[in-house]
């Protein structure tokens, strides 16, 4: 039985594929429309999974569709009505890409599939969050929360997930939601919503949490977990301009201007940035009242999440938890949860966003509407498209691109390794692309975690982007415990997709300069070899020749693009920054060789 699993028409689209319950194929569509979090109807996504499973639209069993479109709409209407007239313009936008888009989805999907309306199903929007990450999970039974922006008129739920069935028993509704509270200051903050949350979690250890007293004047948790916010300080709810109101900046100051580099005492001004301003100590100043903000939001999100958690954990006594939903990919609530809670074990879905709602809707759907037993577990997140031998050579050849070819594995990553050791950065290209917003090593830049001057290396040479923001380390599984503070590191789902961020043993720190954030921790990726057997030797090899069996890892793109995916995309990446080497799985280009 084949079902396909489609999101788009808000965050993230993506499309998979699902063959009696097994995933065949999984992609988000801004990797091959490249347009970063691309909403848009995911045809390329799609086109891709059929491809992967040799099948064509008129031939599935199912499409499911990962929300209710219609209860979307009243959500919008509901609000809008509530608000007006402020929320006029929220009001004609909407109306105008629902009556377009969005209320359409059936037709649309009859007319782009050829698959008649009686086979397309729709899940909910917090149902596919739990579905993407209980019925994929190691667990028979477990908890649930999905924490994120808005979904229909939900923007958090408690639930449980038994065999192959899912009970949401509790639901946090609009507009009091964390992930819009934190997006309000990623706006605040001067960044992008939906894409500078990272920034703000990078900014947030160079800050103090000064103003954590303030930010409880924006939210109020009750004693089981569910929160409210005070919305005299947003504005998301009748405006598609700003997110926070003039309250809020008379609590918190002027917003942080847009478009300015960010730096403090801390990050220091590095020398990308070009000629430091005069004032620089003033701005300095002044940014470090941002960072304490930063720092300040981190927390209570943080706090917000915990009491959530430990009430989810009261209230059904399981040991296990899963989490999905946007705010699923705060690698460092994740780790707070792990740690501070009574649960035993995590698994977080690495799509955690609206992305991942194409999976969950696909799984609900065989699973737990069809009632099919559950016989899939994530272990790894490669699952998009990989390109061949006859692709690779076919761009090189057609593009007069001097290349080597190395067929025996060990000599390639010898010549790897030592490129590494000799400081140089790489782009690291193989098999298929990740699934969700981490690059896993398929789609990697790496580098040498030992060299103290390679975080500015690689953030001014090749990412051009702000000082503050870690690299990541991948370290073999087996080997993480002696570097990070990660007892029983194997067992740690989350750690597979990077979605943890531990402390750094302390010895290690040292060792390690590269991929240690300011506050001594990590946001480490532990690799198996079952899952990513090349990559795994590439890591040991570094680690025979090295004594460190770990590697600096970074998505391989440039600033504000999406990750690479075809052999073209990496190579034009290549030649944009000052990478060294590039390898596509067997072929090796050299930067020096081009001219
Ligand atoms: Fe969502």
């Amino acid at each position: 039985m084949d079902i396909l699993g489609i999101s788009c028409y808000y965050h993230d689209a993506a499309a998979v594929l699902l063959r009696d319950g097994q995933l065949i194929a999984a992609a988000e569509e801004e990797r091959f429309s490249r347009i970063k979090h691309d909403y848009g109807f995911p045809k390329n996504a799609i086109k891709y999974c059929l491809e992967a499973g040799g099948t064509t639209g008129p031939d599935l069993d199912y499409v499911v569709f990962f929300e209710k479109p219609f209860r979307k709409l009243d959500r919008i209407l509901a609000t809008v009505l509530q608000t007006y007239p402020q929320s006029w313009k929220v009001f004609r936008e909407s109306m105008i890409s629902w009556v377009l888009d969005k209320l359409w989805v059936a037709s649309t999907l009859e007319t782009e599939l050829g698959i008649k309306k009686d086979k397309v199903l729709f899940s909910e929007h917090h149902l596919s969050h739990a579905a993407s990450a209980y019925l994929c999970s190691p667990f028979d039974e477990s908890a649930i929360l999905t924490v994120d922006g808005v979904g229909e008129w939900v923007t958090a739920t408690y639930g449980i997930g038994k065999g192959n069935d899912i009970r949401l028993f509790k639901q946090m509704d609009f507009p009091h939601s964390i992930g819009l509270l934190y997006s309000a200051f990623t706006a605040f903050l001067g960044f992008e919503v939906n894409e500078g949350e990272y920034k703000v979690m990078g900014m947030a250890p160079y800050g103090e949490p000064r103003y954590v007293d303030k930010v409880w004047k924006l939210v109020h948790q009750n004693a089981d977990g569910s929160f409210s916010l005070d919305m005299d300080y947003f504005s998301f709810h009748h405006s598609t301009e700003k997110t926070y109101s003039k309250k809020f900046e008379q609590l918190f100051g002027a917003p942080r201007p847009t478009k300015l580099h960010f730096f403090t005492e801390g990050t220091g001004f590095p020398k990308y940035f070009g000629e430091p301003p005069a004032n620089i100590h003033e701005i300095s100043k002044i940014n470090q009242h941002y960072a304490d903000i930063a720092a300040s939001i981190q927390r209570v999100t943080e706090e917000l999440i915990l009491g959530m958690a430990r009430n989810l954990h009261k209230e059904t006594g399981l040991k296990n938890l899963c989490i999905a939903g946007g705010v699923g990919l705060n690698s460092v609530a994740n780790t707070r949860i792990m740690r501070e809670t009574a649960f035993e074990q995590v698994f977080v879905q690495p799509a955690a966003g609206d992305g991942g709602g194409a999976l969950g809707a696909a799984l609900w759907a065989y699973n737990t509407l069809l009632g099919k037993p559950r016989n899939f577990r994530m272990d790894h997140a490669y699952w998009g498209r990989s390109y061949g031998a006859s692709e690779i050579t076919t761009f090189l050849q057609s593009n007069k691109i001097p290349y080597h070819l190395i067929e025996n594995e060990d000599q390639m990553l010898d010549q790897v390794v030592e490129r590494l050791m000799g400081g140089k950065v790489i782009g690291w290209y193989q098999g298929r692309f990740e699934w969700g917003p981490r690059a896993l090593g398929h789609r990697s830049i790496i580098a040498d975690p030992r060299n103290p001057d390679m975080k500015d290396i690689v953030n001014s040479k090749i990412k051009f982007r702000e000082p503050y923001r870690p690299f990541a380390p991948s370290v073999l599984a087996e080997s993480a415990e002696k570097y990070f503070e990660l007892p029983r590191a194997t067992s740690h789902y989350p750690a597979r997709y990077m979605l943890y961020v531990v402390p750094v043993k302390p010895e290690a720190q040292s060792t390690l300069p590269a991929i240690t954030h300011v506050d001594g921790t990590g946001r480490l990726q532990t690799v198996f070899k079952d899952q990513s057997p090349r990559y795994y030797k590439l890591i040991e090899r570094f680690g025979q020749a090295t004594g460190v069996p770990v590697i600096l890892n970074t998505s391989f793109n440039l600033r504000g693009e999406p990750i690479v995916t075809t052999p073209a995309n990496a190579f034009n990446t290549f030649i944009k920054s000052e990478m060294d080497s590039l390898v596509l799985d067997n072929y090796l280009i050299e930067k020096s060789s081009l001219n």
